[in-house]
């Protein structure tokens, strides 16, 4: 049997001392190695923009069911063509929808725990080949960190750690939104849970360029004017856009669910009351939630604090907090009405 060529490490490498020296310095060589090599240009698929069209359609009909359907296609043509930023970010979005709202599900196997892996998988595909699309990069490491602290790898979690500094860094008023909410799979006494309510703070404050008016009218009205907002980063991270219709609606009821979860009872019914009051709210196709919630402000506290258990069904979304519900992507992304 022909013996692996030496620079592969083979037997014929044996212990001499390149061997030893190659043992010594093993590790710095493959990061090394690593960093030399090349990454490869994005290249799209020329049925890139047809299933990303499909894609949306999906997406904003909230039609949990369709994932597989438009999942399948999109990933022949990333099998043709896996230097598509596109195909590879949409495959890692499929399989974060199906594992976030698992609530959906009528049965919850361990098995689900593969589509976070996947959706880091796809999301990492996509980050390396657009390394400077804040989008990829968050999501890469949001589902890096959720993937790690699954499969109980210290590294990865240190890792992964920095990369989501990175991310923040890039697109705060987007990114920090991704990791404050990715907090409720945490332990509620868990500190990290009121580090969220600072950052989410802090993105309202980035947003509407100040504190919080004392009225909920002022306040409504400040965040719908983001939706007009002059530059197109704070536009689309703020605001409601044709990719995400109901993004003011989706982040102020998850602010409400986390101040309930902090026990923070006055400050959850003060952003209840401002998104009852925002311009878009009765067009939301959620919007019967937020009185339930305001109904609710006591009794939601134990609910919220207690994370249902990996593998409970479930589907009605008012007495879970939103990340853990059936609405926990489509809350911002379903369109009033089927595109
Ligand atoms: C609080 C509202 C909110 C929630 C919840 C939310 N998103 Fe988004 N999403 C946004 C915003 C804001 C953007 C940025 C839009 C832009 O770039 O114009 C975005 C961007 C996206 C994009 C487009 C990325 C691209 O390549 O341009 C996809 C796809 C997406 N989200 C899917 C999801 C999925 C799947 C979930 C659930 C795991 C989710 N979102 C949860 C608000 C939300």
């Amino acid at each position: 049997m022909p013996k692996p060529p030496a620079q592969f490490g083979g037997a014929s490498a044996g212990w001499g001392v390149g061997g030893m020296m190659c043992l010594l310095c093993a590790s710095a060589c493959i990061t090394v190695a690593t960093a030399l090599t090349p990454s490869p240009e994005p290249v799209s698929h020329p049925q890139t923009p047809e299933l990303d069209q499909q894609f949306w359609k999906v997406l904003q009909s909230g039609d949990y069911e369709q994932i597989s359907s438009v999942e399948i296609p999109i990933k022949a043509a990333y099998l043709e063509q896996p230097r598509d930023p596109v195909l590879a970010a949409k495959l890692g979005f499929l399989h974060a929808w199906r594992v976030t709202e698992r609530a959906r599900l009528k049965e919850v196997g361990p098995d689900i725990t593969d589509d976070l892996s996947m959706a880091q998988r796809y999301f990492h595909a996509a980050h390396r080949l657009e390394p400077d699309n804040p989008i990829y990069h968050g999501f890469y490491a949001a589902y890096a960190l959720a993937d790690a602290t699954i499969h109980d790898d210290p590294k990865r979690l240190t890792q992964a750690g920095l990369e989501s500094r990175n991310a923040i860094r890039a697109w705060p008023e987007f990114n920090l939104f991704t990791f404050a909410y990715l907090t409720h799979a945490l332990p509620y006494d868990d500190q990290r849970n009121a580090d969220a309510v600072a950052d989410l703070d802090d993105i309202i404050h980035r947003c509407i360029g100040d504190a919080p008016p004392s009225s909920a009218s002022d306040f409504a009205q400040a965040l719908d004017r983001s939706t007009h907002a002059p530059d197109e980063r704070q536009r689309r991270a703020c605001g409601n856009t044709d990719k995400v219709p109901f993004n003011i609606q989706g982040f102020m009821l998850n602010l409400g669910d986390t101040l309930v979860r902090q026990g923070d009872l006055e400050r959850a019914q003060f952003v209840y009351e401002t998104l009852q009051q925002t311009a878009e709210h009765a067009a939301w196709p959620f919007h019967a939630i937020t009185e339930t919630r305001l109904q609710n402000l006591q009794v939601n506290v134990g609910r919220f604090q207690k994370n249902p258990p990996r593998g409970t069904p479930y589907i009605n979304p008012t007495d879970r907090a939103m990340f853990h519900s059936s609405i926990a992507c489509v809350g911002c992304h379903q369109a009033a009405e089927a595109p």
